[in-house]
């Protein structure tokens, strides 16, 4: 990254903050100098994100919501702007995968994939864009290396996050002319509740798997995490609609 992040005097909302990538952002942000409005369906994983936040000097107001919902998006952007009275980064982290047979997946699981991972981005996007327009503030979504291939056994998954990977591109083109920056940041897999958690359907073919799992090992966290956290500052000023694969190669080839 060009330049360390400087988010002094800045507000930025982060969702899925109770574990892995979305903790690791919330302190990034932190660390950079930020306050952090934390989001999660978790309110356990987010009081322990928040203990460390604090331990940072942060101020951390703790929204526990799901997010599958259009309401409490807009009620998420509204908390966080009312603690701060200014919103300067929406960082979109928070997401769930499903891994079945496309066959068998039940409506109600393919249903609550693009309500998490495509929808909520969206919803909090719309409730946050006056605000971060008025600080000249910044948007960086999570999709995944899932949205540049197609994965087995995720198929809602790789249209959920293929989905936001391309909201953040025709959010970029409709804002061209506006104080206002869209991103988004595609891991690999990395080892957290989500990556260590998958369970495989009945049957699976692992030769298929095999193709995506990565030939240099997992990501690291934290290399994500500074990349949000870098897309979401000033010093990002050059990046408007950029989605960065940060995969080891996955997406390569
Ligand atoms: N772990 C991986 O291998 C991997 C790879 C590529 C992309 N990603 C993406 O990274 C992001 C972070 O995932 P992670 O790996 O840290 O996994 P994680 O399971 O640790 O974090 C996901 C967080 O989202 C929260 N969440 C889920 N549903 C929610 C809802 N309805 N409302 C509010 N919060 C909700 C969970 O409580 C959890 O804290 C996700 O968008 C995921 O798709 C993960």
């Amino acid at each position: 990254m060009p330049t360390p992040s400087n988010m002094r005097g800045k507000a930025a909302l982060v969702t899925g903050a109770a574990s892995g990538l979305g903790r690791a952002t919330a302190l990034s942000l932190a660390r950079a100098g930020a306050d952090v409005c934390i989001v999660d369906l978790n309110p356990a994983g987010l009081e322990e994100t928040a203990a460390q936040l604090r331990a940072l000097g942060a101020r951390t107001p703790v929204h526990a919501t799901d997010l599958a919902l259009h309401a409490n998006c807009q009620a998420a952007i509204a908390a966080a702007v009312k603690e701060f009275g200014r919103l300067d980064a929406l960082c979109n982290v928070a997401g769930v995968i499903v891994m079945c047979n496309a066959h068998e997946m039940r409506a109600v699981d393919f249903e609550k994939t693009l309500a998490v991972n495509l929808s909520a981005p969206f919803y909090l996007i719309q409730a946050a864009i006056p605000h971060l327009l008025e600080t000249q503030g910044a948007v960086v979504n999570v999709t995944s290396s899932a949205a540049f291939i197609g994965e087995a056994y995720a198929a809602a998954y790789c249209a959920s996050k293929a989905g936001l990977n391309n909201l953040t591109k025709a959010l970029a083109m409709e804002y061209v002319h506006k104080p206002i920056r869209f991103n988004a940041v595609a891991p690999g897999g990395m080892l957290t509740n989500m990556g260590t958690s998958i369970k495989m359907p009945e049957g699976v073919d692992y030769t298929l798997v095999k193709r995506y799992s990565g030939l240099r090992g997992m990501v690291e966290v934290e290399d994500v995490a500074e990349m949000i956290a870098f897309l979401a500052s000033d010093a990002a000023r050059g990046y408007h609609g950029a989605c960065i694969t940060i995969d080891k190669g996955i997406t390569a080839g």
